[in-house]
């Protein structure tokens, strides 16, 4: 009998082990495609296993909006540099026959904020403290704008399914890409001295391509989520663990700021260019109206026979982008804490007012104090998603930790990591952030304040349907990537391939350059340009495009960008 029992115990322990490795296989083998045609439904991400779960979803019958919600928790596993359920973003989504909704589930300045909190005592930055540990971190927004849009928008609206491939992977594991491991050593040390115990993302010795990335506690709080919805993350045991990570770690986070944080409806940004109808991101994203002001300036004039990154058209864009990046400093925040003249700016008037100061044979030098931001920014620590489903409803949805795993401030007990936004307000007038951008009173910090973000999750419609699907990380540099896409598309009519992977070029009014990525312009080009009286810098790349084009007849292409080895495009 006793001998029965055991045989039976041995076989039930074989069979859950070749389970659990038949399962674990499943996370460890996988490859990344920058280029898929569909005439179904497309999706292109930050990571080929996350994409994986949105098509799963959508294979199950689920639509744009669930096969985001469940793409979004797994790069919260798969992708944690950026992915996250500690973060913020803001999405778009235009259902066909209805109309295009916007989502704004930014963080929010914690109520214990205030205007001067970085400064000391002389009013000067106090260096690290917005960009990294705890006082960086802003309420985090994603578990609620997630679950929002799966209840309003989705059509099977389960939890338990949208969850299921997030939860497996942080379970039992998945094999990092080798692009995952290089940020994982880079950022070692911070983890250690933020962190200073036992957790995942440290290792003796270097992470390599390969490692299984097993995340025990992530599981538990998907789960909470899962079977709780919004009080898994902002109430009970996971709220309980931010809370005494900012106790320990002398954040400003209170029980209060995670039970009031709430994410908002908005009427996306919409204007016609060239006969297609564009919809970006409103404020607390300066994405749409930024692209608005810089589309409309460059509208009259006939870029194609200007040329393709000719002196002159590069000029005319540069200026034309350095116009609108002063708006942005100068009068862009929060509209619900600060009064911006929104209508105004977005008016033809206006507009035309920025397109007459531009002088076509010269550059016009930013007027302001000398403002030096040297460091060269690498795009990988934000995440977009497109999405076009089956019925022809369209998704385009940008999430983000700031910088790379954030404030690299972890949940010891919940398991992950909390974001590093706070830095996205403006810490004192004339005073660059991580991405070298400057800002005024608009976007000063205080409590429940939304920071002023970049991200341009955008839809341009032909015809009342979706033509173009984009959006990136990048910082500052995501809506000149999400402009240039678009030129490349419609004035300069590169197929969306091409136009993904042409090389960019950036102006946001200071600092004071044109940004060029590397290879990018011939001599020739550079040196009129610096005749014109432009500086110009080089760097590595700039902003991951993430896009989907659709023809007339209905056939989808989806293009990931070369710029990130694990972007990921793949068709039903
Ligand atoms: O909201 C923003 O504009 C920034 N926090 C986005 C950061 C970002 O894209 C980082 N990726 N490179």
């Amino acid at each position: 009998m006793l001998q029965r029992k055991t045989l039976i115990l041995i076989l039930i322990t074989y069979i859950g082990l070749l389970n659990g490795c038949r399962q674990q296989t499943s996370y460890q083998g996988y490859s990344s495609q920058k280029v898929a045609v569909s005439d179904q439904a497309m999706v292109v991400a930050a990571h080929p296993l996350a994409v994986q779960a949105g098509i799963e979803v959508l294979e199950k019958g689920g639509n744009a909006v669930d096969a985001a919600v469940a793409i979004q928790f797994a790069l919260a596993v798969v992708y944690p540099r950026a992915g996250n359920i500690g973060g913020g973003g803001f999405m778009l989504y235009d259902e066909i026959g209805g109309k295009t909704v916007a989502l704004d589930f930014r963080e929010k300045a914690p109520l214990a904020a205030n205007k001067d909190m970085y400064l000391d005592a002389q009013g000067n930055p106090i260096g690290g403290l917005s960009t990294k540990g705890a006082l960086a971190v802003g309420v985090p927004g994603s578990v609620d704008g997630l679950l929002l849009a799966l209840e309003k928008f989705g059509k099977l609206k389960d939890r338990k399914l949208v969850m299921k491939s997030a939860i497996d992977m942080a379970r039992q594991g998945f094999a990092i890409s080798s692009k995952e491991a290089e940020r994982l050593n880079k950022f070692a040390d911070d983890f250690k001295t933020l962190n200073p115990y036992d957790f995942p993302f440290v290792k003796e010795g270097d992470w390599a391509k390969g490692d299984l990335l097993i995340q025990t506690k992530l599981a538990q709080t998907l789960t909470d989520i899962q079977l709780k919805g919004r009080d898994g993350f902002y109430t009970g045991a996971c709220a309980a663990a931010i809370l005494k990570t900012m106790k320990t770690s002398g954040g400003i986070i209170e029980q209060k700021d995670l039970t009031q944080y709430s994410s908002k409806w908005k009427t996306p940004i919409q204007f016609d260019y060239q006969g297609y109808q564009v919809n970006s991101m409103p404020l607390p994203s300066s994405g749409g109206l930024v692209l608005k002001q810089v589309l409309k300036i460059l509208e009259p004039y006939d870029l194609d026979s200007l040329g393709f990154q000719t002196a002159e058209s590069i000029h005319l864009i540069s200026e034309a982008e350095r116009a609108a990046y002063e708006v942005r400093a100068k009068y862009m925040g929060d509209e619900d804490f600060y009064d911006v003249p929104t209508a105004q700016l977005l008016s033809d008037e206006y507009i035309k007012t920025l397109a007459e100061g531009i002088d076509l044979a010269k550059a016009s030098p930013s007027q302001v104090t000398p403002h030096t931001h040297t460091k060269t920014l690498e795009s990988f620590q934000t995440t977009h998603t497109s999405i076009i489903d089956k019925q022809g409803n369209s998704l385009s949805l940008t999430t983000t930790l700031n910088s790379n795993y954030g404030s690299k401030l972890y949940v010891k007990e919940a398991g992950f990591f909390l974001n590093n936004e706070m830095d996205d307000f403006s810490v004192k007038p004339g005073v660059p952030n991580t991405y070298g951008l400057v800002g005024a009173k608009a976007n000063e910090i205080a409590p429940e304040k939304r920071m002023l973000s970049s991200m341009t999750p955008s839809i341009v419609k032909k015809d009342k349907k979706a033509f173009l699907v984009l959006g990136a990380p990048g910082g500052s540099t995501i809506i000149t990537a999400v402009l240039q896409v678009l030129l490349n598309v419609i004035d300069y009519k590169q197929n969306i391939e091409q136009a993904v992977n042409s090389c960019r070029t950036h102006h946001q009014w200071l600092p004071d350059q044109i940004t060029i990525e590397k290879g990018c312009l011939s001599t020739e080009v550079r040196n009129a340009l610096t005749a014109k009286g432009h500086t110009l810098k080089e760097t590595n790349y700039m902003a991951i495009i993430k896009a989907i084009h659709r023809t007339e007849n209905g056939t989808l292409t989806g293009v990931g960008d070369r710029r990130n080895p694990d972007d990921h495009a793949q068709g039903l």
